[in-house]
């Protein structure tokens, strides 16, 4: 395999719930949770039970014909989504949601320059990329990204409206930033772009591929701010674990791309369109995303103990279970010793660590994370040589 990924030394085979087991069957807490696709816990039976009768029925279909599962997928969304969005792309993961967003958003208003947020991440593929802030991704191919994209700074209202000019086609922007170190976006941000979208004409674009399905203990996070965009990705939680990915915006805006701009060869293959009625019917049937709430709120409390306990800690951050740890010193170490100690945890940025986890998991197994979040906390003080 490339060497893309930074590796950890975990050889997962199984999974159930919360838990991953390894190659020897060692179990893990997954904090992990595959970077926000285990929503619904590794292999949920009622994922399972679709995905083996569907694969039985039909695998693939292209987009050009009609599909039963595919039409029962496109109706469940259209129930969930915003009110007004009501017309779907399907598409394969969070990049191709938004390379479909920005289309849409310059063959819509004609425009087309797109502004972005410092420490935004919207993929890797070469638009997704264009939108994606961190130099480290970019500058190896910033001769071939597209030169339309603006960075204002999260957060500044003012900022993004000096960025504006006649050219302008939409603002992008995760209602949390996930990969940029778990910051949620400030009173009156959102609010505040919407106004600024609509008195400039151009669109706003919620990605909300890390945030949604609700991961936040909302189904989707522009709801804390009562903010509607026009249109919005989604992906990773999406398929419980199959690969698919969704563009929602109003009838308008996708009705401007003709029939041929913009299409997928596996793009709502019924297979992952089964695994995502699934995963839908889950989330809500279990009350996933009041669960994210109240789980989020009790383990986001034990975390800001342990910002106050440690000095290695600055601060926590985040919605329902979507949440930033802030450390003051680089991870990699804490991340290490809490797979020693069965919880595999997450990067976001050298010294955030991100917690994913499923939304199935159980007070005490997020008690046992913290529990040994603690004792990794505790050793780590002592060979940096920190004491209170
Ligand atoms: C907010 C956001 N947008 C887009 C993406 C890209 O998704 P994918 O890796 O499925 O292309 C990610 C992935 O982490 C993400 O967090």
């Amino acid at each position: 395999m490339a060497r893309f990924y930074q590796k950890f030394p975990v050889c997962a085979v199984r999974g159930e719930g919360a838990i991953l087991y390894d190659v020897n069957g060692k179990a893990y807490i997954d904090c992990m949770g595959g970077y926000g696709v285990s929503l619904v816990g590794h292999c949920h039976p009622k994922v399972v039970k679709a995905i083996k009768e569907q694969c039985e029925r039909l695998i693939a279909c292209h987009g050009s014909l009609y599909n039963d599962k595919r039409a029962e997928l496109l109706e469940k969304i259209a129930k969930i989504a915003p009110e007004g969005l009501s017309k779907i792309f399907l598409s394969n993961s969070g990049a191709e949601a938004v390379e479909c967003a920005i289309k849409a958003a310059v063959k819509y208003t004609g425009k087309h320059e797109i502004i972005s947020m410092v420490r935004s991440f919207h993929g890797k593929t070469l638009g997704a990329l264009s939108a994606t802030w961190n130099p480290k991704y970019r500058e190896p191919f910033e001769k071939i990204l597209n030169k339309n994209f603006k960075f204002a700074p999260f957060g500044k209202l003012d900022k993004v409206e000096e960025a504006i000019t006649g050219n302008t086609a939409a603002v992008i922007v995760e209602p949390i930033q996930g990969e940029g170190g778990v910051y949620v976006a400030p009173h009156g941000f959102l609010e505040g772009l919407r106004k600024l979208c609509d008195e400039h004409g151009m669109l706003l674009i919620f990605d909300e591929v890390q945030t949604g399905f609700g991961r936040t203990g909302r189904m989707w996070a522009s709801e804390h701010w009562g903010v509607k965009p026009d249109i919005m990705c989604v992906a990773k939680a999406m398929g419980g674990g199959m690969p698919i990915g969704a563009t929602i915006a109003r009838e308008d805006i996708m009705n401007s791309l003709k029939v041929g701009e913009h299409t997928s060869t596996f793009g709502g293959n019924p297979l992952a369109c089964a695994a995502a009625c699934a995963t839908i019917d889950v989330i809500i049937e279990e009350n996933l995303v009041e669960r994210a709430r109240s789980l989020g709120s009790v383990f986001m409390n034990a975390l800001r103990s342990m910002v106050d306990e440690f000095r290695i800690l600055r601060e926590v951050r985040g919605l329902g279970l979507m949440i930033g740890l802030e450390a003051r010193v680089d991870i990699h170490n804490i991340l290490l010793k809490s797979i020693e100690r069965g919880v595999i945890l997450l990067y976001s940025g050298k010294n955030v660590v991100r917690f994913l986890p499923p939304l199935v998991i159980s007070r005490e197994q997020l008690s046992k994370v913290a529990e040994a979040l603690r004792e990794v906390l505790v050793e780590e003080e002592s060979r940096l040589k920190i004491t209170g």
